[in-house]
């Protein structure tokens, strides 16, 4: 089996384990140090991905904030801000959004073999688009990041490639913000979806760590042997 990134999924949920409220408007679920935080972990990693419903949902950045962070990385010889990537079967995507025009690094988008042509025709300007195969498959496109160079990746949703990167068992560390709020609301994106994962009743995860962030807690949980607690 060909090397992966060291994949780091990180994620914030309500009480009652969801990512959004299912409303247009973005759910707030992190405050600012935890969001300082975040930032500080996108700053180690060499890419960042989420999926294409949280490109067009959110319209995230996904550049490093904090210019101390930005410049050190360009000190250390790096790009000041991770390689984004993005997946789509559809290739749904605007050029427009920010997860293309925010910051000068690379962008990837890995499409279903169905939607290449039109994808590549849409974003050829904004973004490399890669065969990811048909749909795409999450080992395959961690095996093809970290043949790029890519050697420690932060998954940041939503919901629909979390569920697959984790019953794929390609996550060395999850990283979950619970914030104090509820949504009560089934129509609304959770954190995971249905799946057989690996960590079951039979195998528990391990929890590595646990931290208290204002009014959110962040759960560490080591999800393979490669995990290091720093
Ligand atoms: N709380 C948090 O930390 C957090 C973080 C991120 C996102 N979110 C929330 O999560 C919501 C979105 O979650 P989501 O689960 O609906 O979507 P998602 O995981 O962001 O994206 C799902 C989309 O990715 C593409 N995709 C996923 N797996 C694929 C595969 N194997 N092959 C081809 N394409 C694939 C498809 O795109 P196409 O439809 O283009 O084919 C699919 O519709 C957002 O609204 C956002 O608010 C919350």
């Amino acid at each position: 089996m060909a090397d992966r990134p060291y994949t780091v999924l990180s994620c914030g949920m309500s009480i009652d384990g969801y990512l959004n409220d299912g409303t247009p408007k973005r759910l707030l679920l992190s405050n600012d140090p935890d969001l300082d935080r975040v930032d500080g972990e996108r700053a180690r990693c060499d890419a960042v991905l989420v999926g294409a419903a949280t490109v067009r949902n959110d319209n995230p950045r996904l550049v490093v904030r904090a210019a101390w962070r930005r410049q050190e990385r360009i000190l250390a010889g790096r790009p000041d801000s991770p390689v984004k990537v993005t997946v789509t079967g559809r290739g749904d995507l605007e050029p427009e959004a920010d997860f293309f025009l925010a910051g000068d690094g690379e962008k990837l988008v890995y499409c279903s073999s169905a939607a290449l042509a039109q994808t590549r025709a849409r974003l050829a300007a904004v973004a490399t688009v890669v065969d990811g195969g048909q749909p795409v498959q999450m080992r395959r496109m961690a095996e093809d990041l970290h043949a790029r160079g890519v050697r420690r990746l932060m998954v940041e949703g939503g919901g629909t490639v979390l569920t697959q990167f984790l019953t794929a068992d390609l996550v060395d560390e999850l990283q979950l913000v619970v914030a104090p709020l509820f949504v009560g609301d089934s129509r609304a994106r959770r954190f995971v979806g249905d799946g057989r994962f690996p960590w079951n009743r039979d195998r528990r995860t391990t929890l590595a760590d646990v931290r208290r962030i204002g009014d959110v807690v962040l759960l560490r949980y080591a999800l393979s042997a490669r995990f290091q607690l720093d």
